[in-house]
């Protein structure tokens, strides 16, 4: 087996870290980046990998950290965060009783830029070898309405159309970009109480280690654009794709 250069960013926890320690555990080249220097830099020690603290929001930043690092074989374009009731207040009780601009430009900002600036730093030395993955964690809230955080299904939606929009032209020069869209995972992204209300509808919340399979299927049978469904109880299945016209 050759020894891939693997990038996670927010991998200093949940689903990232469990992808860090993966790939890591299969004899790869991890990097893990994430602002969270604390448990990035322990997990990196633990695992033997790199730790860089990358603000995935701040185009600068990736500028810099991709001039300084080659081309890696496998990005996993991961860092996400929650909004829940910061922009409009809670969904439930008070709707639209407040409007929070920094908590809304930190969830785009995350979710958003942070995939957008990924690849258009990363993407050139792929594209300039004419090969590699590039995994992004979109959600269920890439396809369904999330009525508890809009935002959060605003900036999941915005880059599913990213990915399905770029995938093509980065197929044409060797470079496969694709995306996850895991439901409920255990991770500290879902607080314990939400996941106890999730388990009270009747769905069980995932573990990390499905999503890592999930994360596996996507590099082992690479489809441009594909968004591969983790869903509870079910195997994961790839979504069609609309038929235009
Ligand atoms: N947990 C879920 O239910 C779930 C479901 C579907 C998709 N996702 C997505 O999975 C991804 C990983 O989330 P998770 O559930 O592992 O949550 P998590 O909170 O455990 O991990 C997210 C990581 O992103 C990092 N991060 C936050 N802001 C950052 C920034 N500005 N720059 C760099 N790193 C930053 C955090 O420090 C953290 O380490 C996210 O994109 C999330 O939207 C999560």
């Amino acid at each position: 087996m050759s020894t891939s250069r693997i990038l996670v960013t927010g991998g200093a926890s949940g689903i990232g870290a469990a992808i860090a320690r993966h790939w890591s555990n299969l004899g790869h080249d991890v990097t893990i980046t994430d602002v969270n220097d604390f448990d990035g830099k322990t997990l990196a020690t633990e695992l033997g990998c790199a730790y860089f603290r990358l603000d995935v929001r701040d185009e600068t930043e990736w500028r810099r950290f991709a001039v300084a690092n080659d081309a890696f074989d496998v990005v996993f374009l991961n860092a996400g965060v929650a909004t829940g009731d910061l922009v409009f207040g809670a969904p439930d009780t008070s709707p639209f009783s407040s409007f929070d601009l920094a908590a809304y430009r930190r969830t785009l900002g995350v979710n958003v830029d942070g995939v957008v600036f990924g690849i258009a730093h990363l993407a050139p030395a792929m594209v300039a070898r004419g090969s590699g993955d590039i995994l992004v964690t979109a959600s269920m809230a890439s396809i369904y309405p999330i009525p508890a955080d809009p935002i959060y299904g605003l900036s999941k939606h915005a880059v599913s159309g990213f990915v399905k929009s770029l995938a093509p032209a980065l197929h044409e020069r060797g470079v496969c970009l694709s995306a996850i869209c895991p439901f409920f995972v255990d991770t500290p992204l879902v607080p314990k109480e939400q996941q106890a209300q999730i388990r009270e509808t009747g769905f069980e919340v995932l573990t990390v280690d499905r999503v890592v399979e999930a994360a596996q299927l996507a590099i082992a049978e690479p489809t441009p654009g594909a968004h591969w469904v983790v869903f509870p109880g079910q195997p994961t299945t790839r979504l069609p794709e609309p038929t235009l016209g």
